[in-house]
């Protein structure tokens, strides 16, 4: 999984940027919403990353897997909620690298697990519940130096949804891969952080529109800052759309079921829900309202994920 390259300098200054040879290919997405606009719109198909893991997931765990591997840890501790894709994709790598892994689940423990905690555990994830107060301390040092402490320590902590710097430069290679010039690049955000890394990567090249998954923006706005910042950017050429969570996170419409259909109808990519069929809802809006003009090369960045049966991740 982690194969090519040499882990390269992070790159602080911005002003340049480095062509790889690509993990996933580019598709011009034939949808009718964005060719009605005049929109050129290229899908990133991440999804079609070879492997158990892909997507965002990949890139995410792609640099700390290494990192792990180099540092010598056996042990990932990490947060997440009841029906987290990161936590299942960290009980992947667990059982791919053989090593053990803990989830820190928020809330009770149900009489009945979901088919995502299932899974996890199927892969040999440990599973502990945190009630929502003590989890709402995920971030403090001193609460994850006393988790860190109780496993035995010497374990590796990743932050909720695998975003920390090693993350980001994950995500960042999306963007240094794409071989082609584009005006607007566009991403779903669930902590952040594969936004951020693509914000990184488009320095000079292009306008990075984040879809929020959920309510609170405000709170992933400043997320985002501070990702940025954690890797000396203060790129600015970027902004969250916050209208298109449809309820909040996990929540559907009807409205938004229809246009999952129609979409997968109309290109053959079936976007998930969660994440993926809300971005591309709101990217078909700015066209339609010309936020993003006529004649615009638009990359969308597909960050969905194959569970190991091939079958779409998503909560149902
Ligand atoms: C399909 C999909 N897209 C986007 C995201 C959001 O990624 P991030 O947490 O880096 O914002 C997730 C997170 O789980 C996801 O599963």
């Amino acid at each position: 999984m982690l194969g090519r390259g040499e882990f390269y300098q992070m790159n602080r200054n911005g002003g340049h940027h480095r062509m790889m040879d690509a993990l996933s290919e580019l598709q011009v997405c034939p949808y009718s919403g964005f060719e009605e606009c005049g929109v050129r719109v290229w899908l990133k198909r991440d999804d079609h990353i070879h492997g158990e893991l892909s997507g965002n997931k990949f890139r995410k765990l792609r640099w700390n897997l290494r990192y792990i591997q180099q540092m010598g840890y056996k042990t990932i501790v990490t947060p997440g909620g009841a029906w987290s894709n990161h936590l299942l994709a960290v009980s992947l790598a667990g059982r791919q690298f053989g090593l053990r892994t803990i989830g820190l689940v928020r809330g009770e423990e149900p009489r009945n697990r979901n088919p995502i905690l299932s899974s996890c555990v199927d892969n040999g994830m440990e599973v502990e519940w945190v009630d929502r107060q003590t989890y709402r301390k995920r971030t403090d040092p001193g609460v994850v130096g006393e988790w860190l402490s109780r496993m035995g320590g010497g374990a590796y902590w990743l932050p909720e949804g695998g975003s920390n710097k090693l993350s980001l430069l994950g995500a960042r290679e999306i963007v240094d891969e794409i071989p082609i010039s584009f005006d607007y690049l566009c991403v779903p955000c669930g902590t952040g952080g594969t936004m951020a890394g693509c914000i990184w990567g488009s320095l000079g090249r292009g306008y990075v529109i984040g879809f929020a998954a959920m309510r609170n923006g405000l709170f992933l706005r400043n997320e985002i800052i501070s990702h940025l910042r954690s890797v000396d950017v203060s790129q600015t050429s970027w902004r969250l759309e916050e209208r298109f969570h449809f309820g909040g996170y996990a929540r559907w419409t009807n409205q938004l079921r229809d246009f999952q259909h129609r979409f997968a109808a109309e290109t053959g990519f079936c976007p998930e829900w969660v994440y993926s069929a809300k971005a591309l809802f709101g990217l078909e809006t700015l066209c339609r309202e010309r936020t993003i003009p006529e004649g615009s090369r638009v990359i969308y960045v597909v960050t969905q994920f194959h569970d190991h049966e091939g079958r779409w991740l998503q909560v149902e």
